[in-house]
């Protein structure tokens, strides 16, 4: 069946039910009833990435290419699965493609009403244009003391790994008197507790190179805004860290001439400046390979059309981002961790991929998660070499389709 204008798919429903069960349910339970709250805006949870690469590839080729309407149990979803549409999922305005949030999360408006304002406090506090962060300095200082104890006991998984993460961000987000305070990363995920007060009273004092000392600066000539209260978005989403870390560090363990050649970037004197472009390009790679997001998922506030059919406001529109950069029909080598893609700066506008997403969606903290990753791992290579213990990875087979971050567990030695 070829698909032309004037057609969406609808699938049948056996793909519907096959599609919910490996899809649209976990993705949409845990975009906006469970897991939501533990991150911030725009992140889903890290939680189990499902692979339904299959079933997708299945719908595509039933449907000729052209979007494809399934049924879930929480409604209907259109669902993008050729590279035309990606374009205009993309290309159309923040207004009619409405990021999706968590009904009854604080930021349950954040798309609506001041979604603009707040969207200028992220781009101005996070420096998203910019690839290194104009408080890079203090923040490499904070990230290389933290980082002393990644490597501590010559072993790294998952606990050792969030509990420095979660300090270094609150150092970076709130300043030096909150690096203690454990109680505020657990609270984080619960709204209508006194988070936001204690989070009120560090960003009074916060050292001016901190997120909320450049957030206090911020102009804001509604008055309306809360830029402070950003603050916890800004620390949730440091959550992505920790498992990203993980499984760049085991994919290096994995591909001893990446590691030499990032452990040797980690060393120059441009590594201070926290430029690394090698390592962060190894950081890119595993996203694309095992995404923080794997899905984007907009509510249309307008009717829209694609190819010639029209779809009501309300809408749920879902891009599988993880199928489309793992697609080996248009992606090579796409089960294989080759960073090197990542050279050219064209790279990261390339719309097959999507890490962090594109367009006016797109994460304002891309620069600040890559410079702290690559910046982590840095401090872990200069002096460590990695091998990863578990789960074994083959460098020349496909690498499998997920990773969990929990049974990642790797192996420091002195280099
Ligand atoms: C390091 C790993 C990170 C990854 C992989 C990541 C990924 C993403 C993605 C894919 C989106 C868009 C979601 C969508 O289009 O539905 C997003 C949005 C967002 N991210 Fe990140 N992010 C990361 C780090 C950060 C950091 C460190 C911050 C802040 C400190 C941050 C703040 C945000 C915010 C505020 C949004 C919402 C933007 C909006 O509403 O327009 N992110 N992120």
């Amino acid at each position: 069946m070829t698909a032309g204008a004037g057609r969406t798919g609808r699938a049948g429903r056996a793909g519907s039910v096959r599609f919910a069960a490996a899809h649209t349910l976990p993705v949409l339970v845990r975009g906006f009833v469970s897991a939501r709250p533990r991150t911030g805006r725009g992140h889903a949870a890290p939680g189990r990435p499902r692979w339904s690469a299959a079933t997708l590839r299945a719908l595509r080729a039933r449907h000729g290419g052209a979007p494809v309407l399934v049924r879930g149990l929480t409604g209907t979803v259109l669902l993008i699965l050729d590279p035309q549409d990606v374009r205009q999922f993309y290309a159309e305005p923040v207004d009619t493609l409405a990021l999706a949030s968590a009904p009854g999360a604080p930021d349950g408006c954040a798309h609506a009403g001041l979604r603009a304002e707040r969207r200028a406090v992220d781009d101005a506090v996070l420096a998203a244009g910019l690839s290194v962060h104009p408080s890079c300095g203090p923040f490499l200082s904070v990230l290389a003391e933290e980082a002393r104890r990644l490597t501590a006991g010559g072993s790294l998984e998952l606990a050792r790994a969030r509990h420095v993460v979660a300090r270094a961000a609150r150092r970076i987000v709130l300043g030096d008197a909150a690096a203690e305070d454990v109680e505020l990363t657990r609270r984080l995920g619960r709204f209508h507790d006194k988070t936001g007060a204690r989070i009120a009273a560090y960003a009074a004092d916060a050292e001016p190179h901190t997120l909320v000392g450049r957030a206090r600066r911020h102009a804001d000539p509604t008055g309306s805004l809360d830029p402070v209260g950003q603050a916890r978005q800004w620390l949730s989403a440091f959550d992505l860290v920790p498992g990203l870390m993980l499984r760049t560090l085991l994919l290096l363990g994995a591909h001893p001439a990446e590691q030499s050649a990032a452990a040797a970037e980690a060393r120059e004197a441009d590594a201070a400046k926290g430029a690394l472009p090698r390592l962060r390009a190894c950081v890119r790679e595993t996203l694309r390979l095992y995404p923080a997001v794997p899905d984007l998922i907009r509510i249309t506030r307008a009717e829209t059309e694609w190819r010639g059919v029209r779809h009501p406001a309300g809408t749920c529109v879902l891009l599988p981002a993880l199928f489309h950069q793992r697609d080996p029909e248009r992606v090579p080598a796409a089960h294989v961790f080759v960073p090197g893609r990542w050279a050219s700066p064209e790279a990261a506008r390339d719309i097959r991929m999507a890490p962090f997403s594109h367009a006016e969606g797109r994460c304002p903290g891309e620069q600040l998660g890559l410079l702290v990753t690559a910046a982590l791992c840095a401090e872990v290579l200069r002096g460590h070499r990695v091998h990863g213990v578990r789960p074994a990875l083959d460098p020349l087979g496909p690498l499998p389709a997920a990773l969990e971050p929990q049974g990642i567990r790797l192996r420091l030695t002195r280099r």
